[in-house]
């Protein structure tokens, strides 16, 4: 028997490694933190850049508060409460500091100490509002990357790996791979290195930014910022800010880090892990999210969607696993520029319409299990349609019920026809969500699953990425949905863990 084959290069790859991590206040950066301190308890340290809030001033206060504290380590604290609380002391270093600010606000010695003490920047820190305001996204989700680049310039080219997002690609259709997107909507100049050179559509942006904050304030300016960050993210190919400012992220990266180690990991729609650290955690609501708890609220009944387009989802510890994989890559191997796509659309496809039916069928059958998600069994099938009927629909309602609004409100009901709050609601949906509910792409990652290979069969059972074995029914209904309503909600109930599948191994790491 090859005994090498039993080593997991990414652990040996790992140890000793000092990696700063950003955005680990967030749902993708927990899972991932939680990952390495359970899986690879000989990583040399992990420095957290975390901003201070008004509740919480620094990153130290935030970490003890806002991550240690959260149910993503139950299982840890459950079963290794020490090694947890001596990682943390000994291996956790919290470092204040604002990602968009030049040199993250720190001191001039500190960002240069901060370059020396590690070995890997992993950027998870993004405004994923797909309707920010287009300053605030371009802040955070492009220039923020300058502040990266010369971090990892001072530290002598230390490792990047940026966590960007399958959609990134934009309105392009078809069969999506791992490569530079090219962007679906207005002409931007290509360097032969294959990154586009995105210098003056920033600079155009922030003159219209410019020109945006002289005419409006407060709220009004807010608003148009909003549509102003969409109207651009549209005319260049893109259906949201979030996505357009991310895809410019890239760009500055793929330019700044020529020849230096760049891994480029886009996550697609990153729900509730599968297994590790317990199955069904997830934290916030995401995208296909927000429609279930409108429906089960009964708000909304109908909505714009294509049944037979795959609807790409993929579980936080794929990703998490996939991040690490990549990182001990490029450790493996530094120099090198890489895109992954971590995702399931071409592994597994699940389309939107069987997506729609297990919810449906699982909330039919047991919405008592789920009783922050449904106050009762669903009465309304909840329907997909194409956008032109939907929005056909939608106007001739909206005309009809707007009617009787105003009368009732002239009558002096306060709030109105609860139809007309319901159909707005499925109306403000809509807007933010009908792009990703009406695929017509379709996610390849076979570069993702050739990495997982050439790394080896003890990472592949240590940092599963591959999602061509997820039962979709079973993920949907037992796992995605218990979660959802046991971990993403208000109130919840303390959960009651399962080991995951692989713990066994992982525990033998912990002890
Ligand atoms: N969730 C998804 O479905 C999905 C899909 C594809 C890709 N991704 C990518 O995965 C990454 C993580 O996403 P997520 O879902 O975990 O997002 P999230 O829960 O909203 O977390 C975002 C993180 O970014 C941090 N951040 C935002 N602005 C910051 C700033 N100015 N300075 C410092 N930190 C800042 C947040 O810190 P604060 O707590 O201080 O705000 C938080 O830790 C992002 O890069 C996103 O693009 C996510």
């Amino acid at each position: 028997m090859d005994t090498n084959k039993e080593v997991s290069q990414t652990l040996t790859l790992l140890k000793g490694k000092h990696i700063l991590i950003t955005g680990t206040t967030g749902f993708v950066g927990k899972v991932m933190l939680e990952k390495i301190m359970r899986t690879v308890p000989e990583v040399g340290g992990v420095y957290l850049l975390i901003r201070g809030t008004r509740k919480h001033a620094n990153a130290g206060s935030r970490f003890a508060n806002e991550i240690a504290s959260s149910s993503v380590f139950e299982f840890l604290k459950l079963n290794a409460p020490d090694y947890f609380n001596d990682f943390c002391h000994t291996k956790i270093h919290c470092v204040s500091g604002e990602i968009t600010e030049h040199q993250f606000g720190l001191p001039r010695e500190e960002f240069r100490k901060l370059a020396g003490n590690i070995d890997a920047i992993v950027n998870c820190a993004a405004s994923v509002n797909f309707r920010e305001e287009l300053d605030r996204a371009l802040s955070i989700n492009t220039h923020s990357l300058r502040n990266i680049v010369e971090l990892s310039e001072l530290g002598g080219n230390i490792p990047v790996i940026q966590v960007s997002t399958c959609y990134v690609n934009g309105f392009n259709q078809g069969h999506i791979h791992e490569s530079t997107s090219v962007p679906a909507g207005g002409e931007i100049p290509r360097h032969r290195d294959g990154y586009f050179e995105v210098g003056n559509v920033i600079e155009e942006l922030e003159h219209k930014i410019a020109q945006t904050q002289q005419q409006f304030e407060g709220r009004e300016l807010k608003n148009q910022l909003v549509e102003l960050g969409i109207r651009e993210a549209n005319a260049y190919g893109w259906n949201d800010t979030y996505t357009f400012t991310k895809w410019l992220g890239e760009q500055l990266l793929l330019k700044s880090l020529r020849g230096y180690s760049l891994t480029l990991l886009r996550p697609s729609i990153v729900e509730s892990t599968l297994r590790e650290p317990s199955p069904g955690w997830i934290e916030g609501v995401k995208v296909a999210d927000a429609i279930l708890l409108a429906y089960a609220k009964e708000k909304v009944t109908f909505f714009p969607g294509k049944r037979s387009g795959v609807i790409d989802v993929i579980p936080a510890d794929l990703v998490a696993n996939s991040i690490l994989l990549s990182l001990a890559e490029q450790f493996k191997k530094p120099g090198g520029h890489h895109v992954y796509q971590c995702c399931s659309g071409s592994a597994n496809p699940l389309t939107l319409g069987t997506f729609i039916d297990h919810l449906m069928t699982e909330a039919k059958e047991n919405h008592g299990s789920y009783d922050k998600l449904f106050a009762r069994r669903p009465r309304k099938p909840f329907i997909a349609v194409n956008r032109q009927l939907f929005t056909a629909v939608a106007l001739c309602l909206n005309a009809v019920l707007s009617v009787v609004n105003t009368t009732l409100l002239k009558l002096g009901f306060k709030r109105g026809l609860k139809a007309k709050r319901n159909l707005d609601a499925a109306m403000a949906l809509s807007t933010i969500f009908s792009f990703y509910t009406e695929p017509e792409y379709i996610f390849h990652n076979d570069k993702l699953l050739n990495l997982a290979k050439r790394m080896g069969k003890a990472d592949q059972v240590l940092f599963p990425v591959d999602a061509s074995a997820i039962d979709w029914e079973t993920y949907l209904r037992k796992i995605h949905m218990a979660g959802l309503n046991c971990y993403a909600l208000k109130g919840r109930k303390q959960p009651l863990n399962k080991a995951p599948q692989n713990i066994s191994a992982a525990q033998k790491q912990v002890a």
